[in-house]
């Protein structure tokens, strides 16, 4: 059965993708010391994805890659979830806190992978694959999540895949990058429908070699969503790639001192800050994802002022979605 994959043009009206432009924003004291104030009055959190702006990072409780993300998520007794990040990972995070409140400051922050599936579409692919068991990266809507067996994040979709049963049809959804990551990793054949993220798939093995011509001693770190990694690996077949948090602690334990880092920038402001005595280099600066560019220090002090815009999941999909979730947060 076809399972076309229907790329989403990011929105004509979206911020600059160009991380010099990015930084500019620079912060704001009287925004930071109000936020800090209404974080304690509201017993709020702010968990940031390691994509956000450098200034967003910088004032976050925790800044972390899904899995761990999800994981605070899970274990925080806040009363307030400031989610700086995407809808589905706020989304989540509402799944596993359904009586906190979960902000997201800006609810165009979506996903271009988990725009290409919906929950019908999965629906009418188990029909065609009966009795496959359904993993789903966590890059998914909450009605998809609520139709999967499983959710992985890249951190531990190679984990989540080892768990099931040897013989079980698998029904890899929606990255085919991580798919195949997951394939070379457990040898286990899947079927896999064929989305992909707009900012790893862009990014080029050229991009890649021009920055290996500018700094032919560093080291590598290729997120698996990345559409250059097949390639790249043919190259280089004993390369492992990466997860987020995976980079940072690769970085800590290599004995190189520089990295090409192969997935969205706002990661290396993430490495900089918790591997300070080492240099890491953006694949490209236009690898960069305007959804987790849209929330910024003025929109996470309007979240907090107002207590808007609110992430629910209706109860129905919520108690679905909660399965493969908390497998996922188990896992890895
Ligand atoms: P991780 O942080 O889980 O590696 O995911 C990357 C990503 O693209 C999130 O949207
Ligand atoms: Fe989605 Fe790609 Fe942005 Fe991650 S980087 S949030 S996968 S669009």
């Amino acid at each position: 059965m076809s399972n076309p994959y229907h790329p989403v043009v990011p929105p004509a009206q979206t911020p600059n993708r160009d991380l010099l432009q990015l930084e500019v924003m620079g912060d704001d004291q009287a925004t930071i010391d109000e936020i800090n104030q209404l974080r304690k009055e509201k017993n709020a959190v702010i968990l940031a994805h390691n994509y956000q702006r450098p200034e967003v990072q910088a004032i976050a409780d925790y800044v972390g890659d899904s899995l761990g993300l999800s994981r605070q998520a899970a274990a925080t007794a806040a009363d307030v979830i400031v989610f700086a990040g995407v809808h589905f990972m706020a989304e989540t995070a509402a799944i596993l806190n359904p009586d906190k409140t979960v902000l997201l400051p800006d609810l165009r922050a979506g996903c271009s992978l988990a725009d290409t599936i919906t929950a019908q579409a999965l629906r009418t692919w188990k029909e065609n694959h009966p009795g496959g068991l359904v993993v789903t990266y966590v890059n998914t809507t909450a009605d998809v999540k609520a139709e999967s067996d499983y959710c992985c994040t890249s951190g531990n979709a190679v984990a989540v895949v080892e768990s099931l049963p040897k013989d079980a049809p698998v029904l890899f959804a929606p990255d085919r990058f991580l798919a195949a990551h997951v394939m070379r990793h457990t040898g286990r054949h899947m079927d896999v429908w064929q989305g992909a993220c707009h900012v790893h798939e862009a990014i080029r093995p050229e991009d890649i070699a021009h920055q290996q011509r500018q700094y032919p001693d560093a080291e590598l770190l290729i997120h698996p969503e990345c559409g250059c990694s097949s390639k790249i690996l043919a190259l280089y077949p004993e390369l492992e790639l990466y997860s987020t948090e995976g980079m940072v602690h690769r970085a800590q334990q290599s004995s190189a001192d520089q990295f090409i880092v192969v997935t969205e920038t706002g990661m290396v402001t993430r490495l900089q800050h918790d591997v300070p005595d080492k240099e890491f280099i953006p694949v490209s600066r236009t690898a960069c994802c305007e959804y987790m560019k849209m929330i910024t220090l003025t929109n996470i002090l309007h979240s907090l002022r107002t207590l808007t815009p609110r992430v629910t999941v209706p109860e129905d999909i919520r108690v679905r979605a909660l399965r493969p979730i908390k497998r996922m947060v188990k896992l890895g």
